[in-house]
């Protein structure tokens, strides 16, 4: 038993903060038994931990990004989707094929989700086994719960990247052999790149494989018009982007992450509803490749499960604080153009980067009853310069904070 005092923030429903000054959180290994204002008396003798005048907030979850694109954060913002694939992804991924390259560049990969208060991530790593697995190793060694996917592509893919369809599915299923029960808190996840890059054969396998693990699926859904054009192309009996992979149980027959969603049908919707598929919106990524911006709203209004991504490197920044900001500044520029859906507040996007995206997990995100504790303790006293609320002392370091501001780091109860 342990007991955490601060300020604790978080938000139970997408409508409010639940605010406690000078609170505690009582844990009993690493879940939450209650916050409360005053410790109650059967706990009194547990060991406290006191983090004064600082925020308490749960970890941030980043539910989209690309391990193998860390050196490419930051550049090659000058195409969209598919050129931006060929001329500047895809040649960096194939650098993965050396283990060494992928031990030094995912090192410093996990080093910066660290440093910007990510507790829990879905990564896509590259096709290259051996340094996928390198990537699960340090992904577990630094503490940060989540999954990692090797990628599958065995069509239109450059040499250097397209694999042979038997190779893929038997070196996933290795993967997953060796990974299934190596940590509890870094797992596998089954990750079909796109449908362009994917066989129909493959696809098939990949899903007979999720539902045979029970493992959960990763990809990329409705990113950009080119994209879904070639989709149709690839596909005419499908009914939409989402029905391709719906064909080959990889749309919500196991919990599954779809990144994007900028341009979905209303039948695309409805589906990812009722198979409660996840859109993991990845704004700065949607603008810096001219992709177009997510109907946040229209997916909340239709019941869609929600979560942020950073999507590194079409996104440029590791930071899901940041997604916070973009979110709600994307949502306002709809809502500027025309008045047709409400934007978002900064307790829906507060509830998206925590809760929502942690629900992927299992109770992660919130610091309610038998929630795992992941959390961050910010100090903002640099930014705290006049009697500030601690609901505006939370928004100026959503707004203005990074990682220097984050003080500590826990992950399951943990301190990473
Ligand atoms: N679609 C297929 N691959 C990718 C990728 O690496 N990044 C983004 N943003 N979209 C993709
Ligand atoms: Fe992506």
């Amino acid at each position: 038993m342990k007991i955490i005092k601060g300020n604790i923030i978080f938000t139970p429903t997408y409508d409010k903060f639940e605010i406690i000054k000078d609170g505690y959180i009582i844990l009993s290994n690493n879940k939450i038994v209650g916050v409360y204002n005053e410790i109650p008396k059967q706990y009194k003798n547990y060991e406290l931990i006191d983090y004064k005048d600082k925020l308490i907030i749960p970890g941030m979850n980043d539910l989209h990004c690309h391990a193998p694109q860390f050196r490419n954060v930051g550049i090659a913002m000058d195409k969209e989707l598919l050129p931006w694939l060929n001329d500047y992804t895809f040649p960096e991924e194939s650098k993965y094929k050396d283990i060494d390259y992928g031990k030094k560049m995912y090192s410093k990969f996990v080093k910066e989700i660290y440093k910007n208060g990510t507790t829990r991530v879905a990564a896509f790593a590259t096709i290259h086994k051996e340094s996928t697995m390198k990537l699960m190793d340090i992904l577990i060694d630094s503490g940060i719960g989540g999954c990692v996917g090797k990628v599958n592509m065995d069509r239109n893919s450059c040499d250097s990247l397209c694999e042979y369809t038997m190779t893929s599915i038997n070196d996933t299923l290795d993967i997953i052999k060796r990974y299934l029960n190596k940590s509890e808190l870094v797992k596998p996840i089954i990750t079909p790149r796109f449908v362009p890059t994917c066989s129909e054969i493959l696809l098939k396998n990949l899903g007979e494989i999720a539902i045979k693990y029970n493992l959960p699926v990763q990809s990329h859904l409705s990113e950009n018009i080119g994209e879904i054009n070639w989709v149709k192309e690839l596909h005419p009996r499908s009914k939409f982007y989402g029905d391709v992979y719906d064909s080959y149980n990889l749309f919500g027959d196991t919990p599954t992450l779809m990144a994007h969603c900028v341009h979905l049908t209303d039948d695309e919707i409805n589906l990812m509803k009722t198979k409660n598929v996840y859109a993991v919106h990845c704004p700065t990524s949607n603008a810096n490749l001219g992709s177009g911006i997510m109907p946040i709203r229209k997916l909340l209004n239709n019941n869609v499960k929600i979560a942020f991504g950073s999507d590194v490197s079409g996104g440029h920044s590791f930071s899901i604080f940041k997604a916070i900001v973009y979110a709600i500044e994307f949502s306002k520029l709809i809502w500027a153009q025309n008045k047709e859906y409400d934007f978002l507040t900064l307790s829906e996007a507060f509830y998206i980067a925590t809760k929502g995206g942690g629900s992927f997990f299992g109770n992660i995100g919130s610091f309610e009853k038998d929630y795992e504790f992941d959390a961050l303790v910010i100090d903002d006293s640099d930014l705290n310069f006049d009697n500030y609320s601690l609901l505006e002392r939370l928004e100026k370091f959503i707004y203005l904070g990074d990682d220097r501001h984050i003080y500590h780091r826990y992950v399951s109860g943990k301190l990473i």
